[in-house]
Order: C-alpha cells, then sequence, then structure tokens
C-alpha cells in the first residue's frame, strides 16, 4: 500500500540469517521500500561492510534484521551494529525476527526478549536516530533443540508475518516512531526477566551448541560449509578426508547445516548428554583436594565463591578439549554411524528447517 508523507529517498535493508527467515522478511521490507519510490537495496551485513557510506546518508533509511538468540540479539549482530560509522542522525529500525509456533488455531509468539534493544541502544550511542523496533514470528530453526512444525504451520505462521511487516513498514515509512507497542512491552519485560538466561547463553549456551555440530558419513569433503559461515567458524581438518570442525566463534545460526548438499550435518544430541556431564564436572572439589584443601569442609568448599570461578574457568577447556577427542572418534565409521543415529534429528518426526522460498543461491 503506498505511503503518504515519505522523507527519505532510498532504502538500504541490512540483514543476517542462518535459514532464510531474516532474509525473506528483509526482502518483504525492500519490496514495500521499493513500491512506495525509493531506491533500495537489500544486503546482507557481509555485503554492507564494503558500504558504510550508506550509513552516513541522511535521506537514507536503515533497516536491520536478524534473529534471534537466547533472547537477545547474537553477537555477531552486536559486533556489527559496534563496527558501524557514527551515524550522524542517519535513521534506523531493528527488526527481530523470533520462533512463532502455531498449535492448532493458535499462534504463540516467540520471545526475542532484548535482541532489539540492545541494537537500538547500540544504534542510539552510535549517533543513529532510532525510529522504532518490531519483533516478528516466523518459525523456528531451531531444530537442534526441538523438532520443527508442519509445512503448513511454517506456511500459516509466515503469511501471517508478512501481514505485520507490512503494518510496520506503513508506520515507519510515513515517519511514525513505533516504540509504544504492546509487543514492545511484552519484549521488554521478558526481556528483562530473562536477562541473565541471555548472559548465560552468551557466555556458555553458545559455545555449548557449537561444540555439538559435526560432519555424518555421507559429508563428502566439498568444504561448502567452510566457505559460506559468515563467522568463519568452520575450519575443515584432516589428510586424506576432510572434515568440518567447528570453532568457538560459532553462533550456531545453522546455517552450515541449511546449506551442505547432502544433509551432513549433525547436532549431536547423545554426544550432548555427554559433553553436559564433562563440563558439570565439579572440577572446584578436585582442584580444592589437590591444593590440600579439607574435604570434610566440603559445604564451605562447594559455597565458596572461589569455587565458582573454577568451575567456570574449567568450562572452557573441558569444552574444548573434548570436542578435540570427540572429532578423533568421529572418524571411526562405526561411532560416526552410533552418534549419528543417536540425535534427534533422524526421529521421523523431528525434521531440518529452511525458510520454504529461500533457495541455496540466497544464503550463499
Ligand atoms: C541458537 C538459536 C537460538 C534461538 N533462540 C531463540 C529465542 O531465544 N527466542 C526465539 O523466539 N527464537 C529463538 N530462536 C529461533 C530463531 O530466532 C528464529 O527461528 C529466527 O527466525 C531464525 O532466523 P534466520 O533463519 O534468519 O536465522 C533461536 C534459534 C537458534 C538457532
Ligand atoms: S557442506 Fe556438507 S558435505 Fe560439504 S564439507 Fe560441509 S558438511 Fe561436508
Ligand atoms: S559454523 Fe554453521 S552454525 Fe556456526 S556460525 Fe557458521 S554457519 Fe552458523
Amino acid at each position: 500500500m503506498p505511503v503518504s508523507r515519505i522523507k527519505y529517498t532510498s532504502a538500504t535493508i541490512c540483514y543476517w540469517s542462518g535459514t532464510g527467515n531474516s532474509y525473506r522478511v528483509a526482502t518483504w521490507m525492500g519490496e514495500i521500500a521499493e513500491k512506495n519510490g525509493l531506491e533500495t537495496k537489500v544486503l546482507s551485513f557481509d555485503k554492507t561492510k564494503s558500504k558504510k557510506i550508506l550509513f552516513a546518508q541522511k535521506n537514507n533509511f536503515i533497516g536491520l534484521v536478524f534473529p534471534t538468540h537466547g533472547f537477545t540479539a547474537p553477537w555477531h549482530v552486536v559486533k556489527f551494529a559496534w563496527s558501524l560509522p557514527r551515524g550522524n542522525s542517519t535513521n534506523v529500525y531493528c527488526t527481530a525476527t523470533r520462533a512463532g509456533l502455531k498449535c492448532g488455531s493458535v499462534f504463540i509468539p516467540g520471545i526475542s526478549g532484548s535482541a532489539t534493544f540492545v541494537i537500538s541502544l547500540i544504534l542510539l550511542l552510535k549517533g543513529y536516530k532510532v525510529n522504532g523496533t518490531m519483533s516478528v514470528d516466523m518459525p523456528s530453526n531451531w531444530y537442534s533443540l526441538h523438532p520443527i512444525q508442519s509445512q503448513r504451520s511454517h506456511e500459516a505462521i509466515i503469511e501471517r508475518a508478512q501481514h505485520k511487516v507490512s503494518g510496520f513498514m506503513e508506520k515507519i515509512l510515513s515517519n511514525s516512531k513505533v516504540w509504544f507497542t504492546g509487543n514492545n512491552l511484552y519484549e521488554l519485560i521478558l526481556g528483562l526477566l530473562l536477562s541473565l538466561v541471555s548472559l548465560g547463553y552468551v557466555l556458555f549456551g553458545k559455545f555449548f551448541l557449537a561444540k555439538l555440530f559435526f560432519a555424518n558419513s555421507r559429508c563428502d569433503g566439498c568444504g561448502l560449509c567452510e566457505k559460506h559461515c559468515t563467522v568463519n567458524a568452520i575450519t575443515m581438518r584432516g589428510k586424506d578426508k576432510r572434515r568440518p570442525y567447528w570453532k568457538y566463534n560459532c553462533e550456531s545460526c545453522m546455517k552450515c547445516a541449511a546449506l551442505c548438499p547432502h544433509n551432513a550435518i549433525e547436532a549431536g544430541h547423545s554426544w550432548g548428554v555427554i559433553l553436559y556431564f564433562i563440563t558439570a564436572l565439579p572440577a572446584s572439589t578436585y582442584i580444592f583436594s589437590l591444593l590440600g584443601a579439607d574435604l570434610r569442609n566440603s559445604e564451605i568448599i562447594q559455597t565458596h565463591w572461589l569455587g565458582d570461578v573454577l568451575n567456570i574457568i574449567y568450562f572452557y577447556p573441558a569444552i574444548f578439549v573434548s570436542y578435540f577427542v570427540f572429532n578423533l572418534l568421529i572418524r571411526v565409521p562405526f561411532l560416526n554411524y552410533l552418534f549419528t543415529h543417536t540425535t534427534m534429528t533422524h526421529l521421523p518426526f523431528w525434521g531440518r528447517y529452511r525458510e520454504p522460498k529461500t533457495n541455496l543461491k540466497d544464503l550463499l
């Protein structure tokens, strides 16, 4: 629908997307801006880096679109926002896509929590004029955690999202501020309540999830996953049989899994259980006893703050060494088979996700 009172001459919609949801939302926004006569570009974050000049133009208006991870903005998005040039009052808005569900005829919203607020705050500090934020439900792509929904539910959720995006864009293009909405209030309250969970995700969860990935026997070592990971979190290892190895900076965005031509990337659930027990070992108790502490006073040891610090420090090398060993083990065909067939993804009702209208080339 054409919008009156537009004061912009061009629009740049920048997105970061794992499985196509944020890409799809960015393309809808681009289409609406274009229909309203703006010279429009829809660019992935990587392509935007070389076009930083766009961010300082007065009549250009910028949209940032990205997924929610752990009830907040992914670290990669935080870094991207920090790396932008100073804003010079450039008009910006933020949109987080989140995991909506459909149960029967009821739509259940996801929770993007602090995602849009964190990025808006960074942009405000950098001198941008943030005109509004929105969180929009798209199908969940987090199939390393839970099964995905049916195709019909996905279609219904996506159709609903498209309506919501149209309404938001009409307001933004007609220079209205989009801050005081029920949706933003819902996210603000949940973002505050879940802020500790988000911190836990950023400090621990993100690293744990990254170390669940492995390639099953269908992997032919083509290196596509390594080449197209936007944060360079994959390195191919091995002389004869090259296989992907996931590094610490993986954002668990699921892009590599969505673009692998052989569906060879697994999130190892049985391995996750083993890894949990390894990383949850009470390392501090052992360290205290090595240092000669009296274990009869274990209550004191367990409640001492130093114990928590030692357990936290232990988490990182424990996860790194375990994953290194795991990667050697899964080169043994029998063990690879075992771990592959004890991932939930192989259950008939679980499935994998890529936004239905997003082609492989859109993600590259
Ligand atoms: C690691 C990870 C964490 C996620 N955390 C949340 C969350 O906290 N809240 C939520 O509503 N959706 C969450 N999701 C779902 C995605 O945000 C959602 O499906 C999004 O639309 C994916 O967009 P993309 O395809 O552009 O990456 C998470 C997904 C992943 C992979
Ligand atoms: S894209 Fe798939 S087949 Fe290619 S190297 Fe990665 S995991 Fe292996
Ligand atoms: S390794 Fe895969 S899941 Fe991790 S950031 Fe790269 S593309 Fe995303």
